[in-house]
């Protein structure tokens, strides 16, 4: 990966003047790039080349905005198998998810915001109160602060740029700094395609460095942030102090509900594809299955078998089904959630350890269904972010829809049913952002996406996004032309 600059602002590539950082290629160790951080510094100019692009691209008309996405989107679309092959060099994830899943997702949401930028919703001007007419101005805030996460960097990236440029904002945006490769690429896309300068800004580096120089600016109008729940926390935090309005999409710990009258294979399926896609560094993955007790052996049995055959091994092989985890740090952390599940009592049926052999110098962590866990243990109700699905029985439908409430988190959920109505009911008793039937993952462009509880507010994606990105203003015009308006009689009575 051959990149000279580490920055983006006001339409100039450059570096940052902050510590040196490096990023890695967590299935071999070895270092794919350095980088010199923004500090407060390089983070200041962005932000006023943001504030300087704002007049002008916020009052473009939505047709010139649209015009400009829609040649991100051409640029996008032919640079897919470069942006494929960094996000998988620098995530580790297999190429295979990268060019069917992360780029092309990432290409079209791009495109369904250059056409939701001249499709701004809105309640009809009408006169309400019968004296004035009443219409809805739904206006660009300003500058957007964003902070993505490296789970899927260029797609994360996607999700906070474009809705916020869609509806005339400028923004500075901040990768996670081990996953800055196709952000920047992105950056080079915007400035090919002639992007007006500050529009789009990015900066690289840590977050407590270059995370909270752009949430502790007083010249941010919004910030937005997807990662954890403690992060998202903190920065609400520093938000609050300027009064910042805030968009947070934190963790998630989805439940798999399955009936007793389920689809047992498919559920299987389900649950091997649904909690080990992106080696389960995903905030909807399946992460607690809760199925009826007269199904669970089989469907242990069946899940442990299927996730042995998963082949883990290099990124780069297009036979790859689970690379590893995206640092060494983060399989880690994995591996000694699992360890004090495994001590309090849990079993681990299929993997529960790093491979060895050639995978041994990479972040490997074997996919892990875990069995035995109490309902309230740490692998139960906190976020792994690694290949791990913990099984758990019930016994009636009313437990089953308790438990799958029963942590803090409230990103996504699915149940596994034949029944129309308990998947109805499912549906709707479920405390979850996003509620899928007979199938756990799938996303959509013109669908929103967030969370509930624990797990954030605001949606990304779909023409929701708007009502996080712009601001409604009331105008409200007198109609009678009368001195003495009827409503005036609250102040001065009959006279
Ligand atoms: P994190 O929440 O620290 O990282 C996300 C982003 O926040 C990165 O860009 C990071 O640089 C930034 N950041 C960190 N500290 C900051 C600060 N003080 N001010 C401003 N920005 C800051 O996540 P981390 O530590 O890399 O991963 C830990 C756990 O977080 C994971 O194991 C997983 O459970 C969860 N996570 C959840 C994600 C999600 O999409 N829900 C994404 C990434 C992590
Ligand atoms: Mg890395």
């Amino acid at each position: 990966m051959s990149l000279e600059t580490s920055n983006y602002i006001g339409g100039t590539h450059g570096t940052g003047t902050g510590p040196e950082q490096t990023v890695i290629d967590p299935s071999t160790g070895q270092t794919v790039w350095t980088y010199t951080a923004d500090d407060e510094s390089t983070v200041a100019a962005a932000i006023s080349a943001a504030r300087a692009a704002f007049p002008e691209w916020s009052g473009a008309t939505p047709a010139e905005r649209s015009a400009a996405l829609y040649a991100l989107h051409t640029e996008l679309e032919a640079m897919a198998e470069d942006l494929a092959q960094a996000e998988t060099s620098q995530t580790g994830k297999p190429i295979r998810l990268a060019r069917e899943f992360d780029v092309p997702g990432s290409v079209d949401n791009v495109a369904f915001f250059a056409g939701a930028a001249r499709h701004l919703p809105g309640h009809a001007t009408a006169e309400y109160s019968g004296d004035h007419t009443s219409s809805i101005r739904r206006e660009a805030i300003g500058v957007v602060g964003s902070i993505s996460p490296w789970n899927y960097p260029l797609q994360m990236a996607v999700w906070k740029i474009l809705p916020a440029i869609a509806a005339g904002n400028t923004i500075v945006l901040k990768p996670a700094e081990v996953t800055p490769l196709t952000t920047l690429m992105l950056a080079q896309a915007c400035d090919r395609t002639g992007m007006p300068a500050g529009v789009v800004n990015i900066v690289n580096g840590p977050g407590p460095l270059t995370g909270e120089a752009i949430v502790s600016s007083p010249h941010i109008a919004m910030t937005s942030f997807t990662g954890s729940t403690t992060v998202g926390r903190h920065i609400a935090g520093l938000a609050a102090v300027n009064g910042t309005r805030l968009h947070l999409e934190l963790g998630g710990k989805a439940p798999f509900v399955v009936f007793d009258d389920a689809d047992l294979d498919a559920a299987i399926h389900g649950a091997v594809a649904a909690s080990l896609i992106n080696t389960g560094q995903d905030c909807t993955a399946a992460t607690r299955a809760y199925v009826h007790r007269s199904r669970f052996d089989d469907f242990v049995s069946g899940v442990a078998e299927l996730m042995a055959s998963v082949r883990l091994g290099v990124p780069t092989d297009p036979d790859t089904d689970q690379g590893p985890l995206v640092s060494f740090r983060q399989r880690d952390k994995v591996a000694a959630m699992v360890e004090r599940a495994v001590q309090a009592g849990a079993r681990a049926l299929t993997g529960g350890r790093a491979p060895g052999g050639d995978l041994a110098t990479g972040a490997y962590y074997e996919p892990t269904l875990i069995v035995d866990a109490e309902q309230k243990s740490e692998i139960v109700q906190d976020e792994v972010f690694g290949p791990v699905l913990a099984a758990l029985p019930f016994d009636s439908d009313d437990e089953a829809l308790e438990l799958a409430n029963d942590t803090p988190f409230g990103l996504a959920a699915s149940a596994w049913t034949t029944n129309v109505f308990r998947a109805q009911e499912a549906a709707r008793r479920i405390s979850a952002g996003t509620v899928w039937i007979n199938d756990h993952i799938p996303i959509i462009s013109e669908m929103p996406h967030g969370g509930m509880k624990a797990s954030g507010y605001g949606k990304d994606m779909s023409t929701y996004s708007f009502e996080e990105y712009t601001q409604v203003k009331h105008v409200m015009a007198d109609l009678t032309g009368a001195t003495a308006k009827e409503w005036h009689r609250t102040i001065f009575g009959l006279r």
